[in-house]
């Protein structure tokens, strides 16, 4: 039986040989992010995914960050190492869906969070991640907004820029969502002393109890950079986990084991060995016509993520 660190050697070994680089989002195993030339939360990936020199990108995260990788980088071929991990959220919704809710708002600028489909994304107007959202919306030259999917998100983003009409579809993430304010008073009562860093896909009531709100890369960056002992992490049960690793003089609770995300729990290392040595991994394939509107939304977000 091989051990984790012979796996892991494999990997590396191969991914040299081939030229292959491996994204891995900050919610994968921590024996993944070892062997990961780059990880980050959605933003970071999709900005890395313009700048890859290897001609093999192997994305370990959920199938919608696969496909933005393909979109920014159409002539590399792109492998999810776990074909079958996809995103609670990112499959509320689809293109059909979305094109009869435009006929309802034509004046509106359709915002996408980046956690769509590829198709979703070629109707849509700009592409938001968590944490180029507010940036991005304040930036659109039109007040009347259509965010989709995340209601959550949405509704944070709506409370934080109160000069905008922002319409919400009824999607969220069912993980994060699945947090109450009640979940959040237990956790504070039993750590009196914690910051409590949520992400903003958690309901609103949640969000507005936080200390902070952001992404998961802005959460690690608080973490970093705050001479706080104690944090409650409201986001994906690995980010605790992982920031216990990289800050060993802090201490970090979640704030409710029911933020298990199981696509995200999907991959092993031995998933990234068989798509780095071809016997397995799903490789990317989307029709030109769809890169080119899927990315014109994505670019505009590059665009317009500034103060
Ligand atoms: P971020 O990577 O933008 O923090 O989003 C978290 C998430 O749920 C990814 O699916
Ligand atoms: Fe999708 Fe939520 Fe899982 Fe992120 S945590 S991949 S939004 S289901």
């Amino acid at each position: 039986m091989n051990t984790i660190r012979e796996i892991q050697d494999k990997i590396l070994k191969l991914k040299k040989e081939k030229d292959i680089c491996i994204l891995a989002h900050s919610y994968e195993a921590h024996e993944i992010l070892e062997i990961a030339d780059f990880t980050g939360d959605s933003y970071a990936l999709s900005v890395k995914a313009m700048s890859v020199d290897a001609k093999t990108v192997i994305m370990c995260g959920v199938r919608f960050m696969a496909e933005t990788v393909k979109i920014l980088s159409p002539d590399k071929t792109v492998i999810l190492a776990t074909p079958e991990a996809g995103c609670e959220m990112a499959d509320m919704m689809d293109r059909d869906m979305i094109l009869k809710v435009k006929e309802e708002y034509p004046d509106y600028t359709v915002v996408a969070y980046v956690n769509t489909t590829a198709s979703l994304k070629t109707i849509c107007d700009v592409c938001v991640t968590s944490s180029s959202a507010l940036n991005v919306v304040k930036n659109i030259d039109n007040d009347k907004i259509l965010f989709i999917p995340d209601s959550n998100l949405g509704a944070y983003v709506a409370e934080s820029l109160p000069e905008k009409e922002i319409k919400l579809l009824n999607g969220c993430c069912p993980i994060h969502a699945s947090v109450t304010a009640d979940d959040v008073k237990k956790a504070r009562a039993l750590h009196p002393e914690a910051k409590l860093l949520v992400h903003p896909e958690c309901i609103l009531e949640v969000t507005k109890l936080a200390d902070f709100a952001g992404s998961t890369a802005a959460i690690m960056d608080y973490v970093r950079n705050s001479s706080d002992k104690e944090f409650i992490i409201g986001t994906e049960l690995s980010i605790a986990e992982h920031l216990q690793y990289e800050c060993p003089d802090k201490v970090f609770y979640p704030l409710s084991d029911k933020l298990m995300c199981k696509n995200m729990r999907l991959t092993t290392l031995v998933d990234v060995l068989r798509a780095v040595n071809d016997t397995g991994g799903e490789e990317i394939v989307l029709s030109d016509e769809t890169i080119t509107d899927a990315k014109r939304c994505i670019d505009r977000m590059m665009e317009l993520n500034h103060e």
